[in-house]
């Protein structure tokens, strides 16, 4: 499906991104992963800090032009600090995938990988909004501090970084149209990997109410696929969208609030 593509997978070191560099590799693809760690199994490796500006322009200046595909898979999870959750899931992708978009080839295509975590943003359009206006170089702690996000003790950073993440790659349906350059954004719901564990911990009664729920948690392996497929030439049509792999629960929540 991707022989003769290159991709960039950042979060490579890790869960759904080390599994995305293989199904992409599988599947014929040079991989190039970037991570603050080392990451195996890659074609090629640079390692960079996605909440750090100065990295990211290294970052940018060091990768090769003519790349395929851009898989925004790095992020942390909301038992960080509020700014580093909204600088790493937001601001951070942002700053790579703008500085990147002159290098891709046209015809590109860029996944984000965002969240079930981001189901709720036409609820919060406002904060979406204000929180878009920000950049990586703004005082993102000022503004984590009078959203009330640093005392927040139930993830609110991370729901907004994935909620204005699903907005901003929205917003972006046609930016880059006139190159065939797609954007789109890949939602999973739980999946088993280094950070769940950090999941339940911040939700709490909320995260096992969903695990009781679901018949399991997902795997990268229920995820890399949708982000390949979301990368590949069958994807074309598929612009701003918000592709949904959660085991059916975005699917719960929206029968629970329409009563169907
Ligand atoms: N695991 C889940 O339940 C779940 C659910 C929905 C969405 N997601 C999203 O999927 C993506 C991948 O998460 P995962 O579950 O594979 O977690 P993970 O912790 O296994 O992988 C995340 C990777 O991002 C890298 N990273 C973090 N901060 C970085 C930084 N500043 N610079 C460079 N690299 C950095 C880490 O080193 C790690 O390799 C994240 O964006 C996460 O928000 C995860």
């Amino acid at each position: 499906m991707h022989d003769g593509k290159t991709y960039i997978v950042t979060g490579a070191a890790s869960g759904i991104g080390t599994e995305t560099a293989q199904v992409l590799k599988a599947q014929g693809a040079t991989v190039i992963g970037v991570d603050r760690n080392a990451a195996e199994g890659v074609d090629a490796f640079h390692q960079a800090d996605l909440s750090d500006p100065a990295s990211i322009d290294a970052l940018v200046a060091a990768l090769p032009s003519g790349a395929d595909g851009l898989a925004n898979i790095a992020g942390v999870p909301p038992t960080a600090p509020a700014s580093t959750v909204l600088k790493v899931n937001l601001y951070g992708l942002q700053r790579l995938t703008l500085g990147l978009v002159p290098k891709l080839a046209d015809g590109a295509s860029i996944a984000n990988l965002a969240s079930l975590a981001g189901f709720g943003w036409p609820n919060a359009v406002e904060q979406c909004k204000a929180a878009l206006e920000l950049t990586l170089e703004s005082d993102v702690n000022e503004f984590a501090e009078t959203q009330g996000l640093n005392a927040d003790t139930v993830g609110r950073s991370y729901f907004l970084s994935k909620e204005a993440l699903v907005v901003w790659t929205m917003q972006n349906r046609w930016t880059w149209r006139d190159r065939g350059i797609t954007m789109n954004c890949v939602s999973p719901g739980p999946v088993e990997t280094p950070i769940l564990g950090d999941f339940v911990q911040t939700l709490g009664e909320r995260a096992a109410e969903d695990m009781k729920v679901m018949d399991r948690p997902g795997t990268p392996a229920d995820v890399a696929p949708v982000v390949s497929f979301a990368l590949s030439e069958n994807a074309k049509w598929f612009r701003g969208a918000n592709l949904t792999v959660d085991g059916g629960m975005s699917s719960h929540i929206l029968s629970n609030i329409h009563q169907l």
